[in-house]
């Protein structure tokens, strides 16, 4: 599993969260029926068009791929990471239409018309997103592998405006899972976020 360097290792803070990530709990996976599904060639391909991080981008993928892989394998966003490529870690936690999801168990095809944000799109130009600046001012990571979805997942909890305990916060990221135990920096992260918000 990608490798990325968690502090320090020559990356810089602001590129480290735009090219690391992670998992999801509580992730909401797509249920939203695809809209208008396009015709499939010869081959089998649809077109897929969506808007990634602002970016009107057009697809011509088999029906099967992931939008995961998709991001990370056609569009080169590989900060949404690949753990466990079932549904159970949230590494691969982006946003669709602003609600959290788990990229691996959602079809390409089926975000066709729809708006995706990456870790990579989650800042304003120079400005971290008041999340990513958290888990930095509360050492919300350690090798960083798991915190892209966390904080994509985190984004989306703050916005989904519930869990105000710790407790509450824990079950509603219970989705991410996070390998090095960072739990306690995860949720001061997402606390301190809330009181920035
Ligand atoms: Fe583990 Fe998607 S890669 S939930
Ligand atoms: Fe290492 Fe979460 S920081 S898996």
């Amino acid at each position: 599993m990608g490798g990325e360097t968690p502090r320090g290792g020559g990356l810089s803070r602001r590129r480290f969260f735009g090219t690391t990530a992670a998992a999801s709990a509580g992730v909401v996976l797509t249920t939203a029926p695809a809209p208008a599904a396009r015709a499939a060639d010869d081959d089998g391909a649809v077109d897929v068009a969506i808007t990634v991080n602002g970016t009107a981008e057009k697809l011509h993928v088999d029906p099967r791929v992931t939008l995961l892989d998709a991001l990370r394998e056609r569009l080169g966003l590989t900060g949404t990471k690949k753990g466990c490529d079932r549904g159970q870690c949230g590494a691969c936690t982006v946003h669709v239409d602003g609600r959290r999801v788990l990229s691996c168990l959602t079809l390409a095809a089926t975000a066709d018309g729809r708006k995706v944000t990456t870790i990579e799109g989650l800042a304003d130009g120079d400005d971290l997103h008041p999340v990513q600046r958290a888990f930095v001012e509360c050492d919300g990571f350690q090798c960083g592998f798991c915190t892209s979805g966390q904080i994509m997942s985190a984004a989306a909890l703050l916005k989904e405006g519930h869990a105000w305990t710790d407790e509450e916060i824990r079950e509603a990221m219970s989705g991410n899972i996070c390998r090095c135990g960072a739990y306690p920096g995860i949720v001061e992260a997402i606390k301190t976020a809330r009181r920035a918000d």
